[in-house]
């Protein structure tokens, strides 16, 4: 077949909670040319536990891109056309492996285990309230969330982690760590490395230095040598070993809310997205500024798009359970057979009579960071049936989107005109609607709705001289925005919304 010249290509490997993607676009139009996505496990050895198998993160990666160039050549588009690739991924995980072997030496802790609990309540009393260096430092409040209590949970006990330790063997990393270290050759000449972005997800990283911090990893109990070196989020780290890409450079790194900012286009001071995934992540780019919330936002490092490039910051609001809640409905309850039918329940009622749904499963984040929380569904009566139920758990995904709102309105000062959204989840149309009217905002969806893997696909063709389409928004087939107007009045919704808050206050402090 005669092969279709489009130019130089541009990929991405978007590695999330619950699957792993690889998409490649057309730098001029950010169109997706293809993709394939496999479902990711996650094991829930103990309550409040949830580990996931690094070996099969790394082979739905490598399975991803195998399949997607098989789908390219079935489109007469040579896989060699691609001259760049950009790695996103779910924050926070840890994975431990030794660096000889090539082989993990635990299961990857999810950013979701509440395993560190107890180490957080104590770790947490230790720290003086008025001289709080942890949240100076990282701009992160001492949380089960992040890497370093578990990667101080693997080292107090985990024995094979202490000797290779001891044996100077052991490597940590998130997940584009490990990816990246993989994919440049693993034992045979691996690049540890991470992006300033996951590195500051780490709870060890000096956001303001953007260097590890020693104070923080003495801390924690975290010797430094098993750290990844930092890397700018659009450079080039190494090139693919093997695979249909061999040789390929790998050039863009981010964690995916940061990677979902730059590909909303947020590149602005102000500007803002909420991505709807297994949780839920509102980001609002504070530009070269360090912005310190008041109201139980996280600060974060939103990107920095090449070696010389200035940092860019951001305020984030993060809601552990989003699309989790209808997983477990799913999965938990069986009362739906595919997460899309909620969708239908739900619509068939319209309405959760009275029934409210706090999914605190893994305790609840922002703007409570209380891992003592856990999920209530309340207001029950022999009416409520599973549509209700349904409803409601659609309806706790807005409420909380609506908690971060407010943080973020209070901690910026100027109120968001309208909510840019994007996710998997972005997909159903009453949440859509439903978001809107619990914001009493408009929420506006990207016609593209792949702005993750887009923005880490920019990266990646930024530092190898792809430009990934024109920056100016006029041209750019991702701004075309579907728009949710709110249709109910304020007064309706601030009734629902006060019902809401008293729910979340029955789940909290649930588990001493
Ligand atoms: O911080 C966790 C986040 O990065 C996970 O994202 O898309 O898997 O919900 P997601």
């Amino acid at each position: 077949a005669k092969k279709a010249v489009l130019g130089p290509l541009v990929a991405a490997v978007d590695q999330g909670t619950s699957s792993t993607r690889f998409l490649v676009f057309n730098p001029k139009t950010a169109e997706v040319l293809t993709y394939h996505q496999i479902e990711i496990k996650q094991e829930f050895p103990k309550e409040g536990w949830v580990e996931q198998d690094p070996k099969e993160i790394l082979q739905s990666v490598y399975d991803c891109i195998e399949k997607t160039c098989e789908k390219l050549g079935q489109q007469s588009i040579a896989a060699s056309n691609i001259k760049a690739i950009g790695v996103t991924n779910q924050r926070e995980t840890t994975v431990v492996w030794d660096k000889l072997t090539g082989e993990p030496l635990y299961n990857a802790v999810v950013w979701l285990d509440l395993r560190t609990q107890s180490t957080v309540e104590s770790l947490s009393k230790s720290i003086s309230v008025s001289n709080n260096f942890v949240k100076t430092k990282t701009g992160l409040p001492i949380s089960t969330y992040f890497s370093a209590v578990k990667l101080h949970w693997l080292i107090s006990n985990v024995r094979k982690v202490q000797k290779a330790i001891e044996d100077s063997r052991a490597l940590f990393g998130t997940i584009d760590s490990w990816l990246i270290w993989n994919m440049t050759g693993g034992i045979n000449g691996g690049v540890h490395c991470t992006d300033v972005t996951n590195a500051s997800r780490t709870m060890l990283f000096n956001i303001h230095s953007l260097q590890w911090d020693e104070e923080l990893c003495s801390f924690f109990g975290i010797p430094m040598s098993i750290l990844p070196r930092i890397r700018s989020s659009s450079e080039i780290y190494g090139l693919m070993k093997t695979g249909a890409l061999e040789g390929v450079p790998i050039s863009g790194c981010l964690g995916d809310q940061s990677a979902a900012l730059v590909g909303q286009m947020c590149l602005q001071d102000g500007q803002a997205k909420n991505t709807y995934g297994t949780g839920c992540f509102l980001l609002c780019n504070t530009g070269q500024k360090c912005v310190t919330s008041e109201h139980g936002l996280l600060t974060t490092v939103a990107y920095k798009l090449g070696r010389e490039e200035p940092v860019y910051y951001a305020l984030e609001g993060s809601v552990a359970i989003a699309g989790a809640v209808v997983s477990w409905l799913k999965d938990n309850l069986q009362i739906i057979k595919a997460s899309k039918e909620i969708e239908k329940l739900a619509e068939k009622v319209g309405t959760s009579y009275g029934c409210y749904f706090v999914p605190a499963f893994s305790g609840l984040y922002a703007p409570y960071w209380d891992p003592s929380a856990r999920g209530i569904i309340c207001g029950l009566t022999q009416f409520t049936n599973k549509c209700h139920i349904a409803f409601a758990a659609l309806e706790a995904v807005c409420f909380q989107a609506r908690e971060i709102l407010d943080a973020m309105n209070r901690d910026c000062g100027i109120p968001l005109k309208h909510l840019q959204v994007d996710g998997g989840m972005t997909e159903n149309k009453i949440l859509m609607q439903l978001q809107a009217d619990i914001l009493c905002i408009p929420v506006m969806k990207p016609a593209m709705p792949e702005t993750t893997a887009l923005g880490a696909a920019m990266a990646a063709g930024a530092a190898e001289g792809v430009r990934v389409w024109s920056l100016d928004p006029k041209d750019l087939s991702v701004v075309q925005m579907e728009k949710f107007e709110p249709q109910i009045n304020a007064e309706e919704s601030e009734v629902r919304y006060s019902k809401w808050k008293q729910a979340v206050r029955k789940s909290m402090g649930w588990v001493m």
